[in-house]
């Protein structure tokens, strides 16, 4: 049995693996074909945190796979008020066939996979944020930007950073990443990354200049500057990002006809421009109806796994 926790764990052939599951997924769909390949299951999702895009493409894909979800906030289930986690994950795993988790730290999930019978989805962490780079790496097999990829994220050293630092790391692309001095990557994930780069060839560079990680690059993006849980940070923030929002004089040092990706929700002023988004945004909305179709070829290839 295997859990979804970061990409670290799984190797290149398994992430392409699910991702040419997930396009013929998506195929089938379109043509109006639905395989009933979860019949029977129940994907149970634990939200400690907000969700759009999340919370729906787990609940419609496993309805159109045959299965069933159910969406437990923290709020209402007894974990928000201090059952152990250790012991939710015996009982809901007892009962359910996968979980998906959304919360805070990353070594909550880590407990919950230690003591569950089913596969367990990283569905966001302060860490990570694994099941949006299936989705993000899948467009960019769509828009035939996956090879000699170069890749500049802009912006916050968070979990969406950190994921396509694992992304890049296992598949050997060029990922370039500039944060604002004080807002980097975190230093061990970065070590662990480059260590695996060096196995597949990829090239991950840090820098706090925006401009030169973006020169030629094929695809940009970024992410929120304050990430949920430092919404108190917001202000602060938004100072110390100044001159990192992607915008069209930014998108003009990148290759002609580079990408723009974005994870979404979007914040329009601040880490893009409306006229970015504005502009591409026939792939972020696909971007974003593909966290549908990777999920659903991630649980196919968990539930095969088991
Ligand atoms: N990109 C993403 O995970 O969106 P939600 O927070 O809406 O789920
Ligand atoms: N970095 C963002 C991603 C949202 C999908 C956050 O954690 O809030």
């Amino acid at each position: 049995m295997r859990h979804f926790l970061t990409l670290r764990d799984f190797t290149k052939e398994e992430i392409l693996e699910i991702i040419d599951i997930s396009l013929e997924i998506k195929k089938d769909l379109k043509a109006g074909v639905y395989k009933k390949q979860l019949e029977n299951q129940t994907l149970a999702m634990i939200f400690e945190k907000s969700s759009t895009r999340t919370r729906v493409s787990f609940e419609v894909g496993m309805y159109q796979l045959g299965g069933h979800a159910l969406f437990l906030s923290n709020r209402d289930i007894h974990l928000g008020r201090g059952e152990p986690v250790k012991d939710t994950s015996r009982v809901i795993s007892g009962m359910c066939d996968m979980v998906m988790i959304r919360t805070f730290k990353h070594s909550m999930i880590e407990e919950f996979a230690k003591y569950s019978k089913v596969p367990v989805i990283n569905g966001l962490t302060d860490s990570y944020h694994p099941v949006q780079l299936l989705a993000d790496y899948m467009t960019m097999v769509e828009y035939g930007v996956n090879e000699n990829a170069i890749v500049a994220y802009i912006g916050d050293g968070n979990n969406m950073t950190h994921s396509w630092m694992m992304l890049a790391a296992k598949l050997g692309f060029e990922l370039r990443i500039a944060t604002p001095k004080g807002y980097e990557v975190d230093g061990k994930i970065l070590e662990e990354a480059l260590k695996i780069a060096k196995e597949s060839g990829a090239v991950i560079k840090v820098s706090n200049d925006p401009k030169e990680a973006v020169h030629g690059a094929t695809i940009v993006t970024t992410d929120t500057w304050a990430s949920m849980g430092q919404e108190s940070e917001k202000e602060e923030r938004v100072k110390a990002f100044q001159g990192y929002m992607v915008d069209d004089l930014m998108m003009c040092l990148a290759k002609k006809d580079a990408k723009f990706l974005h994870c979404l929700p979007a914040y329009r002023g601040q880490e893009v421009s409306a006229e970015v988004l504005e502009s591409h945004c026939e792939i972020v909305f696909n971007e974003a109806e593909n966290r549908l179709h990777a999920q659903k070829g991630l649980m196919v290839w968990l539930n095969n796994h088991k």
